[in-house]
């Protein structure tokens, strides 16, 4: 239309929030977490504004190789992933975070089809927000609708949206769920899909214990403080009193589990008071408090899990060093 004005980013963005009451939740999760045998805080924790910014310089870290690898993955790729969906088709992405993977198959998508819809959701309202202004001051064929919300929470407006689309999901983030729960969250993801639709999914694979352990304990201490700001978010909203200087992060391969395990360990003895739980709680020197699992996975399991998700895996990249891989699931015709 000559002489109409291009859509503004104002007017290409709706943000719904689709998640009520997290700090209750929070308040009800430290207290059961470290009132428990087995002391434990929910890693869905870790990405407040601090949290999301400190994992955004974990991506760029030189031992934390998951990022570029499956970076690498989608730029090589990202025009036939595109390829294989209608141009009708949304790209939602679970757990979106700053999105610059997304980039590769965002373009990809305006490459092929002139223009996209995208349907990012994230937990961090604040990064959902930042990195939706942000593709949508950098590319005009884009349009959003960003969703608030958890996981859960994500999947069950998706339901109500039968609209032809290709999920991702990056970052190995199906690796911080238990295998069985895995397996379960991803028969979640398939009940919002159709026929046609894909599933692009980035999963870690098993490699040596030196490489593993370092990618989540690297030499600048990054993980190290992305860990313990559990612990400051704690002092931040509930009147924690932890001293970080009395704690240290440590990451550890489980083997025979096949998974990175993350914990937050008392240096010493000490009681350390939560004023608004009314709470004291009691460490043992050397006590662990466990925050995140990060299963890894053969190319055999992630066959299997689309399996028990009812999906199959219809193509599968790997980097150059055969670290990470990029799966491209469909649903099994039900
Ligand atoms: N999904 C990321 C992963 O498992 C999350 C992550 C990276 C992480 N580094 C971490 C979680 C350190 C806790 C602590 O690779």
């Amino acid at each position: 239309m000559p002489g109409a004005l291009a859509p503004s980013v104002k007017e290409r963005l709706t943000l719904v929030e689709a998640d009520a009451a997290l700090p209750s939740d929070f308040a009800a999760d430290v207290r059961a977490g470290l009132t428990a045998r087995t002391k434990r805080l929910s890693c869905r924790y870790f990405y407040d504004a601090e949290g999301s910014a400190l994992f955004e310089q974990i991506c760029a870290l030189p031992e934390y190789y998951l990022t570029r690898a499956e970076l690498s993955i989608l730029r090589a790729h990202a025009d036939e992933i595109i390829a294989g969906i209608g141009d009708d088709a949304a790209l939602v992405e679970l757990g979106s975070g700053s999105a610059t993977k997304t980039r590769t198959l965002i373009e990809a998508a305006l490459r092929a089809h002139g223009g996209v819809r995208y349907v990012p959701i994230d937990i961090s309202r604040s990064m959902l927000e930042a990195s939706s202004r942000a593709l949508l001051a950098d590319y005009a064929g884009v349009e959003i609708t960003a969703i608030a919300a958890e996981y859960r929470a994500g999947l069950r407006w998706l339901r109500r949206r039968p609209e032809p689309k290709l999920v991702l999901w990056l970052g190995s983030n199906v690796g911080n769920f238990g295998r069985g729960e895995a397996a379960r969250f991803l028969r979640g993801v398939r009940a919002t899909m159709s026929a046609g639709d894909a599933l692009v999914m980035g999963v870690d694979l098993q490699k040596s214990r030196a490489e593993l352990e370092a990618a989540y304990d690297d030499a600048a201490g990054v993980t190290a403080r992305f860990n313990l700001n559990l612990l400051e978010r704690i002092n931040r909203d509930l009147g924690g009193h932890f001293d970080l200087d009395a704690f240290r992060h440590r990451a550890r391969w489980n083997e025979r589990v096949g998974r990175v395990e993350i914990e937050i360990v008392s240096r010493r003895a000490q009681s350390v008071r939560i004023d608004a739980l009314a709470l004291t709680v009691a460490f043992a020197e050397g006590e662990a408090i466990y925050t995140e699992s990060s299963y890894k996975y053969s190319p055999a399991q992630i066959d299997e899990l689309a399996r028990a998700a009812g999906m199959f895996v219809q193509r599968r990249w790997l980097d150059d060093q055969e670290r990470f891989s990029v799966n491209l699931l469909a649903p099994l015709s039900d």
